[in-house]
């Protein structure tokens, strides 16, 4: 195995961490500006597997990153399911709503998924036959409760207001949802390790929100079951979450969900995280996407202090949440030469 992500995810631990970003593929790059805009909007840039392959592989091109992940979005998946989706420019994605049992009972079952999604695979199959050999394909999927509170609310909330109000509401309708959408997660990552990719990551972007009893049941308990269906029809292939907000909960996590490593948000101390978390495996991320704006001294001290506090274990380098559409690029080349040893 020479893919140094691969590498770190089986648990290695190399002298320089491999490195990618979260939101790698965005509009701080004047290239994916450009795709974007022949695309039309971003849904079609997300289905149509040419621009989708060509926007995946643009920061490739240009940084050399260690993985690749695959252009798409996490609300896909919804739209599969049956629900209305659509991204207001400027504002972010709109839902048709789910508030009640008639609502869930027009989604579509979790095998129905694949014939919107289609082009994600096809979009795969691309770039597995375009990738430099050293580069590890990423596919990802939302997890179950980050994607309900949007499918819930009908568009992006502060506070996931909506989605815990039906969980306190009408626990019944909200557990179905859940429940689909952890059978529709298991089909649509199955198919992507099918069409090529070697890695895939669940994203709960919310996890935060939930606490305690609801925690276990709605962040630890369909992650957990996602990475068994998977791990049973792909043992092979790693898996990463990233329960971003978990705060003290990133402890425990990865063995408690089958997780081969934890992508961890910029609010954790790295120190913490080194002595209770990587002891379970590989650890990614941490770095606050703000460096990528404002560079300088205080970015390399801070890349710097990452690297060498996870420099015992495995380790990939990347940011703690995606980077932002006012980063600039030449800092995003500055950090990976840091981290490579500048
Ligand atoms: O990381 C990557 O480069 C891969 C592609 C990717 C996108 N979204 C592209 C995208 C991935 C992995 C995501 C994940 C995603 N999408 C998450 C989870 C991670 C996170 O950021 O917390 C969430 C919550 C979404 C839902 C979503 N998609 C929102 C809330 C928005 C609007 C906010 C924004 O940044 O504009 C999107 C749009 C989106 N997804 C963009 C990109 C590049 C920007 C759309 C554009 O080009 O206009």
């Amino acid at each position: 195995m020479t893919k140094t992500i691969l590498r770190a995810l089986a648990g290695e631990r190399l002298p320089t961490p491999p490195i990618w970003m979260m939101r790698q593929a965005g509009r701080y790059l004047p290239e994916y500006r450009a795709t974007r805009s022949q695309a039309g909007d971003f849904l079609k840039l997300c289905y149509t597997p040419e621009l989708a392959a060509e926007v995946t592989l643009q920061p490739i091109r240009r940084f050399g990153f260690d993985a690749a992940i695959l252009f798409a979005d996490i609300l896909l998946i919804a739209q599969a399911l049956g629900a209305d989706l659509w991204f207001e420019t400027g504002e972010g994605p709109r839902l048709s709503t789910v508030t009640g049992p008639a609502d869930l009972a027009r989604l579509r079952p979790a095998a129905a998924v694949h014939e919107v999604l289609a082009p994600v695979y096809q979009t795969l199959r691309i770039l597995s036959g375009a990738l430099p050999n050293e580069t590890t394909l990423i596919g990802f999927a939302g997890a179950p409760w980050t994607v309900a509170s949007y499918m819930i609310a009908g568009r992006g909330t502060p506070d996931q207001g909506p989605a815990h109000r039906l969980k306190a509401g009408d626990r019944a309708t909200f557990a179905a949802l859940i429940d689909l959408l952890t059978e529709a997660t298991v089909e649509y990552l199955s198919a992507q390790i099918e069409a090529g990719a070697e890695v895939v990551k669940l994203f709960d972007s919310w996890a935060g929100s939930l606490k305690g009893r609801d925690f276990a049941d709605f962040a630890v308990a369909p992650v957990a079951r996602i990475i068994a269906a998977l791990k049973a029809r792909h043992p092979a292939t790693p898996v990463i979450a990233f329960p971003r907000e978990a705060g003290a909960a990133y402890e425990g996590f990865a063995r408690a969900t089958g997780a081969d490593c934890l992508a961890l948000d910029n609010s954790v101390d790295a120190g913490w995280a080194a002595a209770h978390v990587q002891r379970d495996g590989c650890v990614q991320g941490n770095l606050a996407p703000g460096h990528m704006v404002t560079g300088g001294p205080e970015m390399d001290a801070e890349i710097r202090r990452i690297v060498r506090t996870f420099s015992a274990g495995p380790h990939i380098f990347n940011l703690g949440h995606g980077i932002t559409p006012d980063a600039d690029p030449a800092n995003v080349a500055r950090m990976i030469d840091v981290v490579r040893g500048g």
